[in-house]
């Protein structure tokens, strides 16, 4: 088996079959997620992986060869699972697998695909939920509450794999000479606080004003209205700058912006906000668009859009009171 999951991963999820259906998804999705890190590991040598396919996404954004083909390697992994459902940020649609199957899955086969190029860690998140009755919609327009599983692989100095079925969150490692995923934190927690920041500022002038007003106040540090001097961080992969704060606290803000394009932020909710926020909570934190969680958010475009903030509860409740208070 390529992952040995821990004895009490899953024990939240109640019905037996689509427990031993996450399981085997799971397992799937580590096949691809070995051949993406394989190939990410070749970097240049891997012949045009950043290169862009001429094509767009769903959403518009400009599809590298690389998220391509990682998707096509993880559609190739669930087509061998019991998999009902695949929604993927580079498939207009959603795809049929097998309409039997107790569980469907949501992914962005490759986060943070403009750092391909450039040697920075890049991922591929995932959401399972249980198979609804009806249209194939049906599994994905609901909020992400409902989620069974939420995950995510970072192909960055180690491969790793964030895991949550809602009782707690795991991080394994690949283990490079076995090619396994092997449990190495068993219950990762984040502190209530820490201040470090993450944002693009370059779109500082495109903010709106409560977000506009609580950088300037980290901005403003020790003798600011914070009272505290804040760092900044920004990878430009959501997968690492989540996986960094799930190591040591800290703020993600990717927020509505008055850019054309921006009003809802960049991220998608489906399969980037829904499975990082599921994992962020069960870690300890907080995950909203602002003002509200995340995790309530009825979903009714599969590539909609969301507003995300998230991190330590601290952090995360000041910019919803910057939202509502100011
Ligand atoms: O998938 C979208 C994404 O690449 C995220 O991984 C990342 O957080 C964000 O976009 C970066 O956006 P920008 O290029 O606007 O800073
Ligand atoms: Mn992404």
């Amino acid at each position: 088996m390529i992952i040995q999951l821990s004895a009490s991963f899953a024990n939240n999820i109640p019905d037996p079959t689509t427990k031993a259906a996450s399981k085997i998804a799971i397992a799937g999705l580590c096949d691809a997620a070995v051949q993406i890190s394989a190939i990410c590991a070749q970097g240049p040598l891997a012949d045009g992986l950043g290169d862009n396919t001429g094509a767009e996404n769903a959403d518009g954004d400009t599809q590298k060869a690389l998220d391509v083909q990682a998707d096509e390697w993880i559609i190739h992994a669930l087509k061998q699972a019991p998999v009902a459902y695949y929604a993927s940020e580079e498939e207009t649609g959603i795809l049929t697998l097998d309409p039997s199957a107790p569980i469907s899955i949501a992914a962005d086969p490759l986060d943070g695909s403009s750092n391909i190029d450039t040697n920075v860690s890049i991922g591929t998140i995932f959401s399972i939920f249980a198979t609804a009755d009806g249209a194939p919609e049906n599994s994905f327009f609901r909020p992400g509450r409902e989620q069974l599983v939420g995950g995510f692989f970072v192909y960055g100095p180690q491969t790793t794999l964030i895991l949550t079925a809602g009782n707690g969150v795991e991080l394994y490692v690949l283990e490079p000479v076995t090619k396994k995923f092997v449990l190495a934190i068993a219950n990762i927690t984040l502190p209530s606080s820490r201040s470090e920041y993450a944002i693009n500022a370059a779109n500082t002038r495109h903010w709106e004003p409560p977000v506009h007003r609580f950088i300037g106040d980290c901005l403003a540090g020790k003798t600011g209205p914070l009272g505290e001097d804040y760092n900044m961080r920004w990878v430009g992969s959501l997968v690492a700058d989540a996986a960094r704060i799930l190591s040591r606290g800290g703020l993600f803000l990717y927020p509505a912006d008055a850019r054309k394009g921006y009003a809802l932020g960049r991220l998608r909710q489906l399969y980037e906000a829904s499975p990082v926020a599921f994992i962020i909570e069960q870690a300890g934190g907080g995950a909203t668009n602002g003002t509200k969680r995340i995790l309530d958010l009825d979903l009714s475009e599969l590539h909609q859009r969301v507003p995300f903030v998230f991190g330590c509860t601290h952090q995360v409740g000041l910019v919803t009171q910057y939202h509502t208070k100011n």
